[in-house]
């Protein structure tokens, strides 16, 4: 860390599009799924990195609800892989204190990777220093959608008051109920968009788009997003002379 940053300046939170892994791939004539294979070891990295700088919570984009529509080889690779990352990580997981979570519908996904999740999950769930949150069958929108349906079953129900129904009630129905938003996004391969991933937690994240392909994203990569992160001023609305003036003004 550099020493004459203040500590705050570390995220807290990094949530990661890893894209590019396909093209990765085709740059080397490998198949797709060799990429995918490549770039869970380049997960692997990204969590080292963040234990590294104190981040606790990594979310990493892995699969999201438009990526169904892809061939289907691909999508069972892509499953099957899963199954095999999650096994091999979950010693390693337990032995780091590591907490595995997902955002997402992960009951859709095939029943052996699901059960490979849940049993990673149950087998974490006591943790809380580290978290690892992946996005499986993840949307925006129909996280969005979902809560909403909850909220208002809630409100029928009468559990909650639509009159007063704020960002803070609402949120607590959305799959990142008890996380917090992410500080930085990266997003790899040199794409600049953000595909339907945490749209409203990311409403005050800085943004990092890297030109590396996810499976080449090394800890110096990563480090220079944290540098970048590090040299920005955050305002949230106010003038740069508030934020200055008065940092704990920056609560949100
Ligand atoms: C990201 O890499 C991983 C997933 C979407 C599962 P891609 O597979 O999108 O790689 P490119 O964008 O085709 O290179
Ligand atoms: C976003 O990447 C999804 C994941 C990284 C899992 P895509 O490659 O699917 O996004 P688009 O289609 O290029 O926007
Ligand atoms: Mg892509």
């Amino acid at each position: 860390m550099g020493k004459d940053l203040p500590a705050v300046k570390t995220p807290n939170h990094v949530a990661i599009i890893m894209d590019g892994n396909g093209r990765w791939a085709k740059e080397r004539g490998l198949p797709r799924l060799e990429g995918h294979r490549r770039g869970g070891e380049a997960i692997r990295r990204a969590m080292e990195t963040c234990r590294e700088f104190g981040i606790r919570y990594l979310t990493v984009f892995a699969f999201s609800v438009e990526n169904w529509k892809r061939p289907k080889d691909e999508i069972d690779g892509l499953m099957k892989l899963l199954v095999r990352s999650i096994n091999h990580e979950l010693p390693d997981l337990i032995r780091r204190k590591v907490r595995l979570r997902t955002i997402g519908c992960i009951d859709d996904l095939p029943s052996k990777t699901l059960a490979s999740l849940r049993k990673a999950i149950d087998a974490t769930a006591g943790f809380d220093e580290w978290n690892l949150i992946m996005a499986l069958n993840y949307g925006s929108r129909s996280e969005v959608a979902r809560a909403a349906r909850q909220y208002a079953e809630a409100a029928i129900r009468g559990d909650e008051d639509t009159a007063s129904c704020d960002w803070t009630r609402f949120s607590r129905y959305l799959d990142t109920a008890d996380i917090p938003d992410p500080d930085l996004l990266i997003r790899t391969s040199g794409e600049t968009r953000l595909s339907n991933f945490l749209l409203l937690q990311c409403a005050y994240a800085e943004m990092f788009f890297s030109p590396v392909f996810w499976p080449d994203f090394s800890r110096e990569h990563f480090v220079e997003a944290i540098e970048s992160f590090r040299s920005r001023e955050r305002r949230y609305g106010l003038t740069g002379e508030q934020v200055r003036g008065q940092p704990s003004i920056m609560q949100f």
